[in-house]
Parts: structure tokens; sequence; C-alpha cells
């Protein structure tokens, strides 16, 4: 049974693609994928030898192995040029930023599903930055919040406002009310540091205004 960010993001992916599911784990993403017939071919990659034999050891048990091809390889570099959906997701910031940057060939309209654990603001800056416009966008609440971002490699890409970067220029525009409730108590922790601190206090006057703009945001 996939986890509901697994499977939001299994909503994101499109029928038909070849798919490369950087760090894979344990490949239940693939798995599904396959499974629901939504696509026919995949690549599960991990750069450790316990999820790749894990992934091996469940792909085999699900009868999957003619379908997906576990690798194990650091981030892009072994993935085979016909993948045109990856998908990063569960890690953090820097470590997604720093499989994005690995040398690849990459064509225009290539796919991409990143759901980064923190630094989600860092990733969109990342992504309107090198080429890839934001499509999609998703937010889900398991326990924790997850922002999940679907992307395409474009030739040139709109720029992002900056209050695209910090709340998503599709979640902004929708605002769920998943979307809602995850700023409202946003707003409310930095409002209770605030009150911790000197008013005169910079830090206090930093948060201040970005309750305020998490405030606009929702009002506007
Ligand atoms: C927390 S798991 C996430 C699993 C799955 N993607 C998910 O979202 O549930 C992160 C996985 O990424 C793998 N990983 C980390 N850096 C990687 C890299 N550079 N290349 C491939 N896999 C990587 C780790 O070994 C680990 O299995």
């Amino acid at each position: 049974m996939l986890s509901l960010r697994l499977k939001t993001i299994e909503s994101m992916v499109d029928p038909g693609k070849v798919v490369a599911d950087i760090g894979t784990d344990h490949a239940l993403l693939p798995v599904e994928l396959v499974k629901s017939g939504k696509v026919d071919k995949v690549y599960a990659v991990d750069n450790k030898s316990g999820p790749y034999l894990r992934a091996m050891q469940y792909i085999k048990e699900q009868g999957c192995q003619d379908k997906i091809t576990a690798i194990l390889a650091d981030g892009l570099t072994a993935v085979s040029d016909d993948a045109d959906c990856w998908v990063i997701a569960g890690m953090g910031y820097d470590t997604a930023a720093l499989i994005l940057s690995q040398p690849t060939s990459i064509r225009q309209g290539q796919q991409l599903i990143v759901q980064v654990n923190h630094g989600v603001e860092r990733m969109r800056r990342y992504l309107c930055d090198h080429g890839w416009q934001i499509t999609d966008e998703r937010i889900i609440f398991e326990a924790h919040y997850y922002q999940i971002i679907k992307a395409a490699k474009m030739k040139s890409v709109i720029r992002l406002k900056n209050e695209d970067i910090s709340f998503g220029p599709i979640l902004r525009n929708e605002k769920s009310p998943i979307f809602v409730q995850y700023w409202e108590s946003e707003a409310e922790k930095l409002q209770r540091i605030v009150e911790r601190l000197d008013r005169k206090n910079k830090r206090a006057q930093e948060l201040q205004k970005q309750i305020s703009s998490i405030v606009n945001m929702l009002n506007g």
C-alpha cells in the first residue's frame, strides 16, 4: 500500500512515460507505476547497496523484472537517454539539487517530479534558474506537509515572482484547504517566536515581515 505522498507522486506521472526513479529505496513507486498499467518502463536507481538490493528483491517478488530495471548508481549518471520523466523524492534540497546538476544529456520537454523534505523554496528557485518550468504542484498532509513539484525543461522559462518562489506559482493561486492550513500553521509558529523576542530585535522584524507576507498571500 503506497503512502499518500507516493500515491500523489504516482498520480502526477503522465501515462506512457519512461520513468527514472532516482533514490528509489524499496522501488515502491516503480512497482505501483507498472502494476497500475500507467507506464511500461521504469529505471529504479539507488546509490546505496542496501536500498538497491531491497529494490531488486521487491521488483522480483512483484514479478516486474521485465518492466523495471534496478540500477546501482549515483543519481542520473547511469540513466539511459530514453527516460523522459525523472522522479526525485524523499530527500533534502542539497541532494536533489546535486543530482539535477549532474552532467546528462537533457532534451526540451524532459519532465521532472521533485519532492524535497526540506528547502522547497530553494528548489523552486533552482528550477527557475536552470530552465525548468513548473507545470503542476500539489500539497498533501501525511504526518508532515509535503509539497510536490512537476516541471518541464524549456528553452525559456517564465520568471517566477518572489511570491511564486515562496508559496508556489500554482499552489498560491489554487489555495487548497491543506495549503491554507499549512500556511496558517506556519504563520502561527512564526508569531509564537516573535512573541518571545524584543520587538526592536532585527530577527523579530524580519519574522513579522514574513508573517505579513503570508497573511497578505492568504487574503489576496
Ligand atoms: C528517504 S529515501 C526516499 C525513497 C523514495 N524516493 C521515497 O520518496 O519514498 C532516499 C533514497 O535516496 C537514495 N539516494 C540518496 N542520494 C542518492 C543519489 N545521489 N543517487 C541515487 N540515490 C540516492 C538513498 O540511498 C535512499 O534510498
